[in-house]
C-alpha cells in the first residue's frame, strides 16, 4: 500500500499540557484515510487532522453502520515506539466489520497504516508514566441513502490521542438487571457504535447514583455477569481467577486475552465460566471475593472497589501491591514500556 502524505503546515502540540493529559480531549496532527468504493480500498493518505463532511443523509448516521477499535503505543526508555498487539485489533477490527456488513480493511494495511502514522506523529506519543497513545480507527459507511441496506462506499480513518488513565481510581460500578446492552445473536461482540448508544442511557442513571460504570448481566434472566462496556470483567474467589466467556454478547478484549495468557504463565488457577450475580454477591458476604477488576484497552487494569446491587453498595478489600490486578498491571507495564520480555511477541518496534 502506497501512503500519500500531506503534513499539517502548524503542529498543535504546544496545546497540549502533557503533565496532566486528559483521556481522549486531544487529537494528534494527523490522521489516516483510506475510501472504499467499487469493491475496493483506494486513495491511502496521511492527511492533517480534521472534521470531515458527510451527508446527512449518510448511513453511519441513521443506520449505525459503523465500527472502530482502540489500541495504544508506548514510548519505551530508549525513546523508541512500541504498539501493543496491533495485529489482534486487526483481526478484531475485520470480525466487527463482518457482522456490520462492511469490507473488511487487508490485515497489513491495517498495521502498515498505524506505522507510518505513529512515525509522522511520534512526538505525539508521551513518555511519562501511565500515558501512552491511544489509536483509534474507524469504519464509517457513506451511502446517502434514506433505505435499510449496506452500503457501498466507506472511509477508514485512524486518528490518535495523548492518554491518561481512563480512570484514575478504583471504580464503583452496579449490576445492571434491569437494561441490556447485549442478546444472543445481536451484535456485542462486534465493537460497534449500537453498543456503546445502547449504554448510554443506562449507565447516565447509574453516574446519578454515583457509579462509574454498570456490569451488564445477560439480557435473558440477568442472572449472569458479561462485562462492563468499557472493559471486561475478572473476579478472585478462593485463589481462582474468574471472566465470563466470550460469546456473541461480550467483546473479545486484547487486555483480557493478555491478561488470560498471563495467568497461565504464572500458572494461576483460572476459570473461564459463567458466573452468577448470587455468586458474587454470596462470596463477597462470606468474604470469598478477594478483589474484582476490569480490564481494557482505555481503562487498562481498573480496580473495582464497590459493587452496587439491588439498592445496597458492596464494599471490596483494599487492592495492594500484592492484588492480581496489580500483579498484570506491572507485567503489562512492563511488556508495553520495555522493562519486561515480550516472551510472547505482542511488541511492534518502530
Ligand atoms: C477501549 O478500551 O479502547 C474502548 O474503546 C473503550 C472506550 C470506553 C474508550
Amino acid at each position: 500500500m502506497k501512503i500519500d502524505v500531506i503534513h499539517k503546515k502548524k503542529s498543535d502540540i504546544n496545546k497540549v499540557d502533557f503533565s496532566n493529559i486528559k483521556f481522549g480531549q486531544f487529537h494528534s496532527d494527523h490522521m489516516f484515510e483510506a475510501e472504499f468504493s467499487e469493491g475496493a480500498w483506494k486513495n491511502f493518505k496521511i492527511i492533517p487532522f480534521d472534521d470531515i463532511t458527510v451527508s446527512p443523509a449518510c448511513t453511519t448516521l441513521h443506520y449505525g453502520q459503523t465500527i472502530f477499535e482502540g489500541l495504544k503505543a508506548y514510548k519505551n526508555k530508549k525513546n523508541k515506539i512500541s504498539v501493543f498487539r496491533m495485529d489482534k485489533n486487526a483481526k478484531r477490527f475485520n470480525i466487527s466489520a463482518e457482522r456490520m456488513c462492511m469490507p473488511t480493511f487487508p490485515e497489513k494495511y491495517f498495521t502498515q497504516a498505524i506505522s507510518e502514522l505513529l512515525i509522522i506523529d511520534k512526538k505525539w506519543i508521551p513518555n511519562t508514566k501511565n500515558t501512552s497513545l491511544y489509536i483509534r480507527p474507524l469504519m464509517i459507511a457513506l451511502d446517502p441513502f434514506i433505505g435499510i441496506k449496506p452500503a457501498e462506499n466507506f472511509k477508514f480513518y485512524i486518528f490518535t490521542c495523548p492518554a491518561g488513565n481512563y480512570y484514575s481510581e478504583p471504580v464503583k460500578v452496579k449490576i445492571e438487571t434491569e437494561f441490556t446492552r447485549a442478546i444472543k445473536g445481536g451484535v456485542g461482540y462486534s465493537k460497534t457504535a449500537a453498543n456503546y448508544a445502547a449504554a448510554l442511557y443506562p449507565s447516565f442513571l447509574a453516574q446519578k447514583e454515583n457509579y462509574d460504570q454498570l456490569i451488564w448481566t445477560d439480557g435473558k434472566t440477568h442472572d449472569y455477569v458479561e462485562e462492563s462496556g468499557t472493559m471486561n470483567l475478572f473476579f478472585v474467589i478462593n485463589n481462582t481467577l474468574l471472566t465470563a466467556p466470550l460469546g456473541d454478547t461480550v467483546l473479545d478484549g486484547v487486555t483480557r486475552n493478555s491478561i488470560l495468557a498471563l495467568a497461565e504463565d504464572l500458572n494461576i488457577a483460572t476459570e473461564v465460566r459463567k458466573i452468577s450475580v448470587n455468586e458474587i454477591i454470596s462470596s463477597i458476604k462470606d468474604n470469598k471475593l478477594q478483589e474484582a477488576f476490569g480490564a481494557g484497552t482505555a481503562a487498562t487494569i481498573a480496580p473495582i472497589k464497590t459493587i452496587g446491587y439491588q439498592n445496597k453498595d458492596y464494599e471490596l478489600p483494599d487492592h495492594t501491591s500484592s492484588s492480581l490486578s496489580s500483579k498484570f498491571l506491572n507485567l503489562l507495564d512492563g511488556i508495553k514500556y520495555g522493562s519486561i520480555d515480550d516472551n510472547h511477541n505482542w511488541i511492534t518496534k518502530l
